[in-house]
């Protein structure tokens, strides 16, 4: 890899009440590419998390008391410091996940957006008057909601965006008036504890953002166990979901998890003008997105052509060096997932499904992969692959098409190319999805939209306006005018 510019071998440490706090042990951070060691890592105990969990808990109401203009002034500069160090922010990114730096540019952009978007919601969050009168017992009355501040959440982030879902929990959370605990994901502390660092510029008061590092054993589990939490926040493997589900007692959780994302290619379909977005929602950064497109379903009328087109295309993506700007696919986060992937692949050969390109690493890098003809009990066809691989298959009818999207543990969003209004229709109304994408890839998003899955892709929407809602309180005023 290329020397890292932006990043030099530095200690990083825990950041609880606004102070820096060292911690007894460490653990080497390197690059996922090149193997250079990047950073020392600062790994919390128990009583070190419980510590921030209380500089949250005593934050808490002068966070709920801060106005909503102050609140959004400082994620206004927020904004304005990220867009400065908006270069070094993707380098840091690229550093510590090898997600090649024109995704990591992209993902600075959405960040910058994301907490754009947090100071505009700061602004807007109400409730709604009642119509007391509508009930004989209401005549007389006047009564409203009002949305307040939960307290103190726990948010556990993960690798793939470091920054942007960062963003997604920590933008709202300070819109709303809440503090925080944030655990980012033991692959990708930098990001999170380089925005740390700007909140504190922007003047974000000490105790309201804390960043404890260290294993999930013990930082996620205190945070999830901790009585003075009252939110737990997560991206992640439905495996730990639904761990933190079931440990979390009466805590709110918001828990985005995993999918096998779907795209259905209807026959009326201009292939041509599908095979970029196609490459993009399969491939871009490593096919490590929750939304990757991991499975298509494409009509057989179009099924040859698409086919070749998207396997040519495939073919034609660079693989390596994550810095250099033209690289598309880098490595994954970890030999360890190289190898799992490499083992679905395996279990692929036995079967009847063919590998029409890829399927190998090219200097420790996999290669975009595309399986045809891929049974649906097959690892790449059932389970999260997280990995850019994705399986191409054929269908006759419209149901049958949507009968195999429904087919799955997972259900965050699903695609569909058509021109048929009623398929467009019938898709949107049958697909058991958190959201139908008509017209592009499962993976499109934009960081104000709901977002959030049903089955084992979680519960919950982020998107800023419903992460606010997550985040808050109803309560309601009745007056007694009678
Ligand atoms: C995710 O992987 O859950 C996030 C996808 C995105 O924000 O584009």
């Amino acid at each position: 890899m290329s020397k890292l510019t932006g990043v030099q071998p530095t200690k990083k440490y825990l950041m609880i009440n606004g102070e820096k706090i060292e911690t007894d042990q460490y653990a080497s951070l390197s690059s996922p590419y090149s193997g250079e060691e990047i950073a020392q890592i600062a790994m919390a105990n128990k009583e070190q998390t419980e510590k921030a969990i209380e500089a949250a808990y005593e934050s808490r109401h002068l966070m709920a008391k801060m106005p909503a203009y102050k609140r959004a002034e400082i994620l206004e500069k927020v904004v304005s410091l990220l867009t400065e160090k908006a270069d070094e922010a993707a380098e840091i990114i690229t550093s510590e996940s090898s997600k090649p730096i024109m995704f990591s540019k992209a993902e600075v952009a959405r960040t910058i957006e994301t907490y754009k978007f947090s100071a505009e919601e700061a602004k807007r969050i109400h409730g709604e008057t009642i119509p007391f009168d509508a009930a004989s017992g209401g005549v007389g009355r006047i009564g409203y909601t009002l949305r307040e501040p939960i307290g103190v959440i726990g948010a556990i982030t993960p690798f793939n965006f470091p920054m942007n879902l960062v963003a997604h929990k920590v933008g709202p959370a300070i819109a709303a008036g809440n503090t925080i605990v944030l655990k980012p994901a033991s692959q990708t502390p930098l990001s999170a504890l380089f925005i740390a660092e700007l909140f504190e510029e922007a003047g974000l008061p000490p105790g309201v953002l804390n960043v404890v590092t260290g294993p999930g054993s013990v930082v996620g589990e205190e945070i999830v166990r901790n009585d003075r939490v009252s939110m737990v926040t997560f991206t992640g493997s439905p495996e730990v979901g639904i761990g933190i589900r079931n440990r979390a007692g009466l805590k709110k959780t918001t828990l985005e998890l995993g999918s096998n994302s779907a795209l259905i290619i209807d026959k009326d379909t201009v292939i041509d003008e599908i095979i970029d977005r196609c490459i993009m929602g399969a491939f871009s950064n490593q096919g490590q997105v929750c939304i990757s497109l991991q499975r298509i379903y494409a009509h057989e009328d179009v099924y040859e052509e698409f086919t070749e087109k998207f396997t040519q295309a495939a073919k034609q993506l660079k693989v390596g060096d994550p810095l250099e700007p033209d690289t598309y696919i880098s490595s994954l986060i970890s030999k360890g997932e190289a190898d799992r992937v490499l083992g679905w692949i395996e279990e692929t050969k036995s079967s009847s499904a063919d590998i029409a390109t890829g399927g190998c690493l090219r200097n420790g890098v996999l290669e975009p992969t595309i399986i045809t003809n891929a049974e649906q009990d097959l690892k790449v066809s059932c389970q999260e692959a997280f990995a850019p691989i994705v399986v191409v298959n054929k269908f006759r009818s419209m149901e049958e098409a949507v009968q195999q999207v429904n087919n799955s543990r997972f259900g965050l969003q699903a695609g569909i190319y058509t021109n048929n209004v009623k398929h467009a229709m019938y898709a949107s109304q049958e697909l058991h999805v958190g959201g139908v994408i008509i017209n592009d890839v499962p993976t499109y998003r934009v960081d104000q939209m709901p977002y959030g899955g049903v089955k084992e892709s979680g519960t919950g929407r982020e998107g800023i306006k419903y992460a606010v809602e997550e985040m808050t309180e109803m309560k309601l005023i009745v007056w007694n005018n009678n």
